[in-house]
């Protein structure tokens, strides 16, 4: 059977550019896709003067579009500025691959929404986001929505994990229905902690589980 894949996006996949991570980045991301229940996480450094980003990685367990097109996003991210990286969009991505199948368009998709959610997680962490939201549940939730929960393949939020939120002087406290000793349990404590306490007014994020 012929590969849907042209020769450009199987070199990608073959040898992708800039895998690994980046310990202590500047920002960093990870996304799921609630179409497939894929993941890819992605990490930057940034320079502080000029906003260039001068070092770039990314971890894929998905498909070989996906890992494809973290490869060529980054080496169009890497060098540009986060103002230039953010415009960068999955059609480009696509296009520099010389197309994807159209089955697959969810797979860039996902990477050049980790390239944006790791830019964002830049700019909040660096004081740098200007509309200042107060905090609100909804808005916890909508972060929630970009954890995934690994037992389903979906994120915390569609898959009932998230029991109560409360928000109280800066602190969030989440209540996750799931015994504290199960295996899934740290990892996403540390996602939602990481994914909440980025939040400009909330100084700490306090994950309590139901059991
Ligand atoms: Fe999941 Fe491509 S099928 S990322």
């Amino acid at each position: 059977m012929p590969s849907p894949y042209n020769d450009i996006v199987l070199e990608h996949f073959k040898n992708p550019r800039n895998t690994g991570r980046i310990e202590n980045p500047d920002g960093k991301a990870t996304e799921g896709s609630p179409a497939c229940g894929d993941m890819v996480s992605l990490y930057l450094m940034v320079d502080p003067e000029t906003k260039i980003i001068t070092d770039i990685k990314f971890e894929s367990y998905g498909c070989a579009s996906n890992i494809a097109t973290g490869s060529i996003i980054t080496e169009l991210a890497k060098g540009k500025t986060i103002e230039e990286a953010k415009k960068i969009t999955w059609k480009e991505a696509s296009d520099a691959l010389g197309g994807l199948p159209k089955i697959k368009a969810h797979c860039s998709v996902l990477a050049v929404e980790v390239l944006r959610s790791a830019i964002l997680n830049y700019e909040e962490k660096h004081g740098l986001i200007t509309s200042k939201e107060v905090t609100t549940e909804e808005i916890v939730r909508k972060r929630l929505k970009k954890v995934m929960n690994p037992i389903k393949g979906l994120d915390m939020v569609a898959t009932h994990l998230v029991k109560e939120i409360e928000i109280k002087d800066g602190v969030v406290r989440i209540l996750i229905d799931l015994p504290a000793d199960h295996q899934f349990a740290n990892s996403i404590k540390e996602d939602a902690i990481e994914k909440i306490e980025s939040l400009w007014d909330i100084d700490k994020a306090v994950v309590e589980f139901t059991d």
